[in-house]
């Protein structure tokens, strides 16, 4: 990793993200196109690709030895021996395509698996989370860490379902039926990367979700682990960024009363 400066791509991947947030900020509450990715629910706007050429083509001018994987363009996930960026250039098109105001971009720097920077940024509300390895969470100009509870029965959880939830992947209904018969109140918002984030400044306890793909997780699990966090697979294997998988967030106090309960259900 010679050469490569944590706080410098973190600086620069802040940069993005708000310039990345006027272009979603421009397009909230317009009338835009709009397809299905899966004839129902799992949708793109002609924002997520604005935001999304944007970023590409930032990152290709600063740093044309850089590699990128982003949610609508692809790229090589096992970007291997470089800088490799994952982005989602819009977490929570759902909300953005029904004027809700939470989403988020979503943008994180790896090296050969060990994320360098991650930044999550709500332009509607202006809320920016960064982080940079061993630099600090930071909202805003503030540094965060995560919430003291430790006690899963006083917690408050968030959790999200993919776009195949009628199909119950690994039993998605049953955990969320378990967690919520311990009396556990769960926020379902519909940004996975702004969810992190919330278990990073403690507004949430902890976080689950089966099914998320790495530019769902990559930047608000950096954030959460320099808040002090942990984000695992939710079967408590450590996290890797080379696919889709389940994962389990939380203040790290939690972490393995939340794995727990997940367990319960296989
Ligand atoms: C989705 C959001 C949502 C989560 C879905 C994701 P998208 O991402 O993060 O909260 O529940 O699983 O796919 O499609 O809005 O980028
Ligand atoms: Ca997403
Ligand atoms: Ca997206």
């Amino acid at each position: 990793m010679k050469d490569i400066y944590p706080d410098q791509l973190r600086d620069f991947a802040v940069e993005l993200a708000l310039d990345a947030g006027k272009i979603l900020r421009e397009g909230f509450g317009t009338t835009f196109a709009i397809e299905a990715k899966d004839g129902k629910h799992d949708i793109v706007t002609e924002y997520d690709y604005k935001s999304e050429r944007f970023l590409l083509d930032a990152i290709a001018k600063k740093h044309p030895e850089h590699l990128c994987v982003s949610e609508e363009s692809g790229g090589d996930i096992l970007g291997k021996d470089k800088v490799l960026w994952v982005i989602d250039p819009l977490d929570g098109t759902v909300n953005f395509s029904r004027n809700i105001p939470f989403f988020s971009v979503s943008i994180a720097a790896i090296f050969n698996q060990t994320p360098l920077c991650g930044v999550v940024y709500n332009p509607e509300i202006d809320e920016l989370f960064y982080a940079s390895r061993e630099g600090g969470a930071f909202f805003g100009d503030h540094q965060i860490s995560v919430s003291p509870a430790d006690n899963i029965k006083k917690a408050m959880f968030a959790t999200g379902f993919p776009y195949n939830v009628e199909e119950n992947p690994f039993h998605c209904y049953e955990h969320l039926t378990h967690i919520l018969s311990l009396g556990v109140p769960i926020r379902r918002m519909g940004s996975a990367a702004l969810d992190i984030c919330y278990v990073a400044n403690g507004r949430y306890d902890g976080f689950w979700e089966v099914i998320l793909n790495p530019w769902d997780y990559a930047a608000g699990a950096l954030i959460l682990e320099e808040a002090g966090g942990k984000t695992t697979e939710i079967d408590g294997t450590p996290l890797t960024y080379t696919k889709r998988c389940s994962i389990a967030a939380s203040n790290g106090s939690l972490h393995t009363s939340l794995l727990d309960h997940l367990a319960v259900i296989h």
